[in-house]
Parts: C-alpha cells; sequence; structure tokens
C-alpha cells in the first residue's frame, strides 16, 4: 500500500502567527527523502492553510507525485491546470468545516464533475473523486471517467465500537473491489493513524492511503522523518 502524506497542517501552523515558518514545503522535502510516494495538499477556497506559493514551489521541487486536493470551482480548476499536479482529487468544501466532511456526491454533481474532469485530463492530469464507500458513486465515478477515486475512510475511522468498525471496513472492501472491478485506482483517507492502519492494510485492493493529522501530530515530537518512517513500517511490512 502506497503512502502519500497530506502537509496542509504545517501550513496551519505557520499561519496561525502569520509567520514563515514552519514552510509546508520543508516538510514534504524532508518527508521524500524518509520514503513516502507522494505529497498531498488541499488548496481551499480560504487559504486557511495552503497557499499558491506553496502549490507552485512543491510542483517545483518534489520528485514524487503531487496530489492537489480541491473543490471543483472556477478559480481552483484554473490554478490546478496551470500547475499541473499529477493527480487532482476532488472534494466537497465548505467554509465554515473544520476539515472535509465525507465524499462528494457524484450523482448529484454529475454535470458539474464531467466538466471538471474533461478540463483536467485536456491538461493530462488524472482525477480522483472523493467519495463514500457506496456502490452508486462508484460505478458513477467509473462512467464520470474518473482515474481514481479516493474512499472516505472518517466513518471507519470515528467507529465507535469494534462491530461498527468491521462493518465500515467490510463496506470499503466491497467497495475498493467493485472500484478495481471497473479500472478505477483507489486511494483512501481521512482519520487513519498508527493504530487503526493495521486493520485497514489488510484491505487488497487499496492502491494508496493519504494521510495528514496523525502523522503531523507525531512528527511535532519525533519530527518528520521518523513520524513518516514509523507509517512506512506499518504499511509495508507483514
Ligand atoms: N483525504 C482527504 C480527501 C482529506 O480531505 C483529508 C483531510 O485533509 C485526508 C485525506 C487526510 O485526513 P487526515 O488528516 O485525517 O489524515
Amino acid at each position: 500500500m502506497r503512502f502519500a502524506l497530506n502537509v496542509d497542517h504545517i501550513a496551519t501552523l505557520r499561519n496561525a502567527r502569520g509567520e514563515v515558518q514552519p514552510d509546508p514545503v520543508y516538510a514534504a522535502l524532508l518527508a521524500e527523502q524518509a520514503g513516502v510516494d507522494g505529497i498531498v495538499v488541499h488548496l481551499r477556497e480560504d487559504r486557511r492553510h495552503i497557499n499558491e506559493r506553496d502549490v507552485r514551489l512543491l510542483r517545483e521541487l518534489i520528485t514524487t507525485k503531487l496530489d492537489l486536493e480541491m473543490a471543483a470551482t472556477e478559480e481552483i480548476i484554473k490554478i490546478a491546470c496551470d500547475v499541473g499536479p499529477e493527480l487532482a482529487t476532488i472534494v466537497p468544501e465548505r467554509r465554515q468545516e473544520l476539515t472535509t466532511e465525507g465524499g462528494i456526491n457524484v450523482i448529484d454533481n454529475y454535470n458539474l464533475l464531467k466538466e471538471t474532469i474533461k478540463e483536467l485530463h485536456k491538461y493530462e492530469i488524472e482525477v480522483s473523486l472523493f467519495i463514500e464507500p457506496e456502490i452508486e458513486q462508484i460505478e458513477t465515478s467509473a462512467e464520470l471517467e474518473s482515474d481514481f477515486i479516493e474512499i472516505h475512510t472518517g466513518k471507519f475511522a470515528n467507529s465507535l465500537s469494534e462491530e461498527e468498525q468491521f462493518d465500515e471496513l467490510e463496506r470499503i472492501r466491497l467497495a475498493s473491489r467493485q472500484a478495481k472491478k471497473l479500472g478505477l485506482g483507489v486511494n483512501a483517507g481521512h482519520g487513519l493513524n498508527y493504530q487503526n492502519i493495521k486493520l485497514f492494510r489488510e484491505l487488497p485492493d487499496i492502491d494508496e492511503v493519504s494521510i495528514g493529522q496523525a502523522v503531523i501530530a507525531r512528527a511535532v515530537f519525533v519530527g518528520i522523518p521518523e513520524a513518516v518512517k514509523e507509517m512506512i513500517r506499518l504499511l509495508k511490512t507483514d
């Protein structure tokens, strides 16, 4: 299972005091040296953490893969096409939310997503749709000619009982299997951490996990390279 690190929260800390440190670009370079397979950033409409300078510098400097999380708005699509990340992950975005709260409904947003995917493909940017692990959402994502889906793992991560966690894992297992059958690449993320990844890593059809909070929080105490290596050890060893 590949591991892409989301460095948004390094920028959250920087912006808390309007300083230039800590720099999410430096964090991304350290993470690459420690072995991550990709860097994820979410350029939000309100620029609460990552800004355009970060995205453009990351594009120039990182050597793995840039996954730009974004809402399907005219302004951000234009920036994405100009910057050219390897992957654009389309997420729903609400100004008041603390973090992305769930997947985008690809059935309700069909026409908007069709246009967005067409535009990004023109610039040879692959597209991923952040969705709930539901079969109709997956089938519609394939119909929209998305390249990847990213399964929202928030419900799995926030389960209050083992039973609930097991049920949600099963839902993700079936959804990811169906996505693979339809030829989609399968990413997953939200709320994954050093504990729940031990169950999650057993899923055979997940290509990549996107993790931010848990690894950045750990990095505050042990540093980015060590926090990254600890996660890689969990993901890549039996
Ligand atoms: N994937 C998506 C689409 C997200 O919005 C986020 C949160 O920024 C993540 C993955 C990572 O979630 P977490 O920070 O909880 O690891």
